[in-house]
């Protein structure tokens, strides 16, 4: 099998990096107080193998108990507990295609089958009206292309769908729109959450999972008894509990993105409506392949991803004003030349 390429971390950090969807603002600035007063004394001991304070927040932010609540190391980790947990030997992993590249390469380490869902050119809502499986990892708003997905339409597949769905919501703070009510309400639906993009704490490694308590249990039942060291439980609580700080840095995102993608309209690029922080565009006149080399070569680094959906766009992450201008005059030169 071909294992998951993650984005590229460069070293240099003078490159303007808009190629992971991190984001360009620091966490909240309690976590530094926090750090400051962490007593050293405490890693001598094994963390709360179960995270209780943490679930607790959690479960308080979105009306719920800690029950309902699973934690992981990165929502990536849930992700790849989800295809041990929900899919027999025998049974099926679904996602659209395009979207999370990890699902595929997740569901072959799992050794199982794989359904996936062609969107059509639009890359807007495309179910097959019976379709099924074990497992279906429905992202919204989808990566990479930034569209949200009707909820109507969702409900509509929760209610149908036998398996589990999980609804994969890491870009979900910089839309409009989110489906946390559908995991308090269906038996078989978990809504997933990461602190690495909203919250600007991707180096930290946390994700949640919120969902009904007997799916809870069995991520709880294989997960790894530490799944989540100390400071990052601690870290994480002081963050979900600073939700203003999390929602300026969103706001001043959302800010850029509407500038961008009006400014990248006026260059010719195609692309979509992003509610997520990111833009899939299509350039004008030049290959996305040769768009993304010419970036690169100029120290700016954004997505590409090869294959037959997604090899006409990138993936630019929504950065500061200021890296726009960079990557914005870069495009200027680089497509003035042709
Ligand atoms: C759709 C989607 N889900 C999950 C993740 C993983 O996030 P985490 O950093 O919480 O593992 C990413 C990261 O890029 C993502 O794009």
């Amino acid at each position: 099998m071909s294992g998951y390429v993650p984005g590229e971390q460069p070293v240099d950090l003078k490159i303007v990096k808009l190629n992971t969807n991190e984001n360009p603002y620091p966490p909240s600035p309690r976590i530094r107080d926090l750090m400051a007063k962490f007593d050293l004394e405490a890693l001598r001991r094994y963390p709360d193998p179960v995270s209780r304070s943490l679930r607790r927040v959690i479960a308080d932010l979105h009306g719920c108990v800690p029950e309902q609540v699973f934690v992981g190391n990165g929502s990536d980790e849930i992700l790849a507990l989800c295809t041990r947990a929900f899919v027999e030997d025998t049974g099926s992993i679904g996602y659209f295609n395009p979207s999370y590249s990890l699902y595929p390469v997740l569901a072959a380490i799992r050794d199982v089958a794989t359904r996936p869902v062609e969107l059509g050119n639009d890359f807007g809502w495309r179910m097959p009206p019976d379709y099924t499986g074990s497992l279906f990892f429905l992202t919204n708003p989808n990566a990479p292309t930034g569209v949200l997905y009707p909820q109507n339409a969702i409900r509509a597949f929760c209610e149908q769908f036998q398996g589990v769905v999980l609804i994969d919501e890491a870009y979900v703070d910089f839309s409009s729109a989110h489906c946390m009510e559908l995991a308090l309400e269906f038996d078989q639906v978990l809504v997933m959450r990461t602190l690495s993009k909203s919250y600007s704490l991707a180096g930290l490694r946390m994700g949640y999972a919120v969902g009904a308590a007997p799916l809870i249990q069995a991520l709880l039942k294989i997960k790894d008894s530490y799944n989540l060291n100390r400071l990052t439980q601690e870290i994480a609580v002081t963050a979900l509990q600073d939700q203003s700080a999390m929602r300026a840095n969103v706001e001043r995102i959302k800010q850029t993105r509407r500038r961008l993608a009006a400014e990248l309209e006026k260059l010719g690029f195609a692309g979509f409506s992003s509610e997520a922080n990111f833009l899939w565009v299509k350039p004008p006149r030049i290959s996305a392949s040769a768009l993304y080399q010419s970036l690169f070569d100029r120290r700016i680094l954004v997505r590409y991803f090869s294959g037959p959906r997604t090899s006409d766009y990138l993936r630019i992450t929504v950065g500061t004003d200021a890296q726009a201008d960079v990557l914005l005059d870069a495009l200027c030169r680089i497509l003035g030349g042709h």
